[in-house]
Protein backbone atom coordinates (compact mmCIF):
# COMPACT_ATOMS: atom_id res chain seq x y z
CA UNK A 1 0.00 0.00 0.00
CA UNK A 2 1.32 3.23 -0.79
CA UNK A 3 0.37 7.23 -0.37
CA UNK A 4 0.69 10.15 -2.12
CA UNK A 5 0.88 14.14 -1.34
CA UNK A 6 0.00 16.22 -4.18
CA UNK A 7 0.85 13.53 -6.67
CA UNK A 8 4.50 12.48 -5.20
CA UNK A 9 4.54 9.30 -3.45
CA UNK A 10 4.84 9.88 0.34
CA UNK A 11 6.79 7.25 2.15
CA UNK A 12 5.17 5.16 5.17
CA UNK A 13 7.72 6.81 7.77
CA UNK A 14 6.76 10.90 6.60
CA UNK A 15 2.60 9.04 6.59
CA UNK A 16 3.11 7.64 10.15
CA UNK A 17 5.12 11.89 11.31
CA UNK A 18 1.79 13.42 9.47
CA UNK A 19 -0.57 10.83 11.68
CA UNK A 20 1.69 11.04 14.84
CA UNK A 21 1.79 15.06 14.73
CA UNK A 22 -2.05 15.55 13.51
CA UNK A 23 -3.28 13.26 16.74
CA UNK A 24 -0.73 15.21 19.03
CA UNK A 25 -2.34 18.73 17.65
CA UNK A 26 -5.69 17.15 18.22
CA UNK A 27 -5.13 16.07 21.81
CA UNK A 28 -3.28 19.31 22.82
CA UNK A 29 -6.43 21.29 21.36
CA UNK A 30 -8.97 19.20 23.28
CA UNK A 31 -6.48 19.55 26.35
CA UNK A 32 -5.85 23.16 26.09
CA UNK A 33 -9.25 24.16 25.24
CA UNK A 34 -10.77 24.10 28.65
CA UNK A 35 -8.24 25.17 30.63
CA UNK A 36 -7.92 28.43 28.36
CA UNK A 37 -11.29 28.68 29.35
CA UNK A 38 -11.09 28.03 32.57
CA UNK A 39 -8.71 30.70 33.29
CA UNK A 40 -10.32 33.41 31.52
CA UNK A 41 -13.98 32.66 32.50
CA UNK A 42 -14.18 34.66 35.73
CA UNK A 43 -13.10 37.51 33.25
CA UNK A 44 -16.16 37.31 31.00
CA UNK A 45 -19.17 36.24 33.88
CA UNK A 46 -20.31 39.15 35.93
CA UNK A 47 -20.19 38.44 39.75
CA UNK A 48 -22.34 39.67 42.61
CA UNK A 49 -20.80 42.55 44.61
CA UNK A 50 -18.54 41.41 47.80
CA UNK A 51 -20.55 42.35 50.26
CA UNK A 52 -18.74 43.71 53.48
CA UNK A 53 -20.30 43.89 56.85
CA UNK A 54 -19.30 47.02 58.67
CA UNK A 55 -21.55 47.26 61.60
CA UNK A 56 -24.61 45.88 63.35
CA UNK A 57 -27.61 48.29 62.84
CA UNK A 58 -27.90 47.64 66.56
CA UNK A 59 -24.37 48.99 67.14
CA UNK A 60 -25.33 52.58 65.50
CA UNK A 61 -26.66 54.84 68.03
CA UNK A 62 -29.84 57.15 66.98
CA UNK A 63 -28.61 60.70 65.29
CA UNK A 64 -24.95 59.92 66.41
CA UNK A 65 -22.59 59.27 63.89
CA UNK A 66 -19.95 56.44 64.36
CA UNK A 67 -17.11 55.84 62.55
CA UNK A 68 -16.33 52.61 61.16
CA UNK A 69 -12.89 50.74 60.00
CA UNK A 70 -13.38 47.64 57.58
CA UNK A 71 -11.58 45.57 54.93
CA UNK A 72 -12.92 45.96 51.38
CA UNK A 73 -12.55 43.01 49.38
CA UNK A 74 -12.66 43.75 45.76
CA UNK A 75 -12.67 41.42 43.09
CA UNK A 76 -11.16 41.64 39.74
CA UNK A 77 -11.50 38.90 37.51
CA UNK A 78 -9.78 35.88 39.39
CA UNK A 79 -7.99 38.24 41.64
CA UNK A 80 -9.28 39.66 44.74
CA UNK A 81 -7.45 42.07 46.91
CA UNK A 82 -8.20 43.72 50.00
CA UNK A 83 -8.46 47.44 51.64
CA UNK A 84 -8.53 49.36 54.76
CA UNK A 85 -11.27 51.63 54.49
CA UNK A 86 -13.52 53.85 57.03
CA UNK A 87 -16.99 55.13 57.25
CA UNK A 88 -19.12 57.31 58.88
CA UNK A 89 -22.48 55.31 59.65
CA UNK A 90 -25.86 57.71 60.39
CA UNK A 91 -29.10 56.01 62.15
CA UNK A 92 -31.57 58.28 62.29
CA UNK A 93 -33.71 56.09 63.24
CA UNK A 94 -36.99 54.34 61.91
CA UNK A 95 -34.69 51.83 59.53
CA UNK A 96 -33.11 55.84 58.22
CA UNK A 97 -29.73 54.27 58.14
CA UNK A 98 -27.08 56.49 55.86
CA UNK A 99 -23.04 55.18 55.56
CA UNK A 100 -20.79 58.32 54.04
CA UNK A 101 -17.55 57.27 52.67
CA UNK A 102 -13.98 58.00 54.48
CA UNK A 103 -12.08 57.15 51.50
CA UNK A 104 -12.00 59.76 49.57
CA UNK A 105 -13.41 61.92 52.62
CA UNK A 106 -13.69 65.72 52.02
CA UNK A 107 -15.66 66.36 48.59
CA UNK A 108 -13.52 69.25 48.29
CA UNK A 109 -9.50 68.50 48.70
CA UNK A 110 -9.63 64.85 50.23
CA UNK A 111 -8.87 65.87 53.89
CA UNK A 112 -10.10 63.72 56.70
CA UNK A 113 -13.45 65.40 58.38
CA UNK A 114 -15.23 64.11 61.62
CA UNK A 115 -18.24 64.67 63.62
CA UNK A 116 -18.18 67.19 66.11
CA UNK A 117 -20.62 66.55 68.82
CA UNK A 118 -20.80 69.83 70.25
CA UNK A 119 -21.74 71.57 66.68
CA UNK A 120 -23.75 68.44 65.91
CA UNK A 121 -22.47 68.78 62.23
CA UNK A 122 -19.62 66.88 60.49
CA UNK A 123 -16.01 69.62 60.17
CA UNK A 124 -13.69 69.23 57.75
CA UNK A 125 -10.17 71.22 59.33
CA UNK A 126 -8.54 72.21 56.64
CA UNK A 127 -10.75 74.98 54.87
CA UNK A 128 -13.34 74.92 57.59
CA UNK A 129 -15.97 72.58 54.84
CA UNK A 130 -19.03 72.02 56.82
CA UNK A 131 -21.72 69.17 56.70
CA UNK A 132 -24.72 68.57 58.37
CA UNK A 133 -25.89 65.18 59.65
CA UNK A 134 -27.18 64.14 55.73
CA UNK A 135 -23.84 65.09 54.07
CA UNK A 136 -25.40 68.44 52.74
CA UNK A 137 -22.61 71.58 52.84
CA UNK A 138 -22.82 73.96 55.52
CA UNK A 139 -20.47 76.19 54.53
CA UNK A 140 -17.10 76.05 53.11
CA UNK A 141 -15.91 75.53 49.62
CA UNK A 142 -16.79 71.89 49.23
CA UNK A 143 -18.67 71.65 45.73
CA UNK A 144 -20.97 68.44 46.48
CA UNK A 145 -22.10 66.72 49.42
CA UNK A 146 -20.86 63.71 51.17
CA UNK A 147 -20.24 60.66 49.19
CA UNK A 148 -22.08 57.94 49.82
CA UNK A 149 -21.61 54.29 50.05
CA UNK A 150 -24.40 51.83 48.73
CA UNK A 151 -25.47 49.13 51.71
CA UNK A 152 -28.04 46.58 52.49
CA UNK A 153 -29.07 45.18 55.64
CA UNK A 154 -29.25 41.09 56.40
CA UNK A 155 -30.04 39.53 59.96
CA UNK A 156 -29.15 43.48 61.78
CA UNK A 157 -25.81 43.30 59.64
CA UNK A 158 -24.70 46.77 57.60
CA UNK A 159 -23.30 45.22 53.86
CA UNK A 160 -21.55 47.62 52.05
CA UNK A 161 -21.68 46.46 47.72
CA UNK A 162 -18.66 48.85 47.09
CA UNK A 163 -20.49 50.76 44.91
CA UNK A 164 -20.11 54.58 45.83
CA UNK A 165 -22.71 57.59 45.38
CA UNK A 166 -22.17 60.91 44.08
CA UNK A 167 -24.24 63.79 44.40
CA UNK A 168 -23.21 66.90 42.04
S1 LIG B 1 -10.55 69.65 52.03
FE1 LIG B 1 -12.31 69.87 53.24
S2 LIG B 1 -12.81 71.94 53.10
FE2 LIG B 1 -11.07 71.73 51.86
Amino acid sequence: MSWERKGKPVSRRKFLSYLVGGVSTAIVAVVATPLVGYFLSPAWRRKPPLLTPIAQVSDVPKDKPLFVTYEQRIRDGWYITTLSKGAWVVNKGGNKLTVFDFDPRCTHLNCPYYWDEEQGMFLCPCHGGKFDIDGKVLAGPPPRPLDRLEFSVEDGSILLSGRIIREG
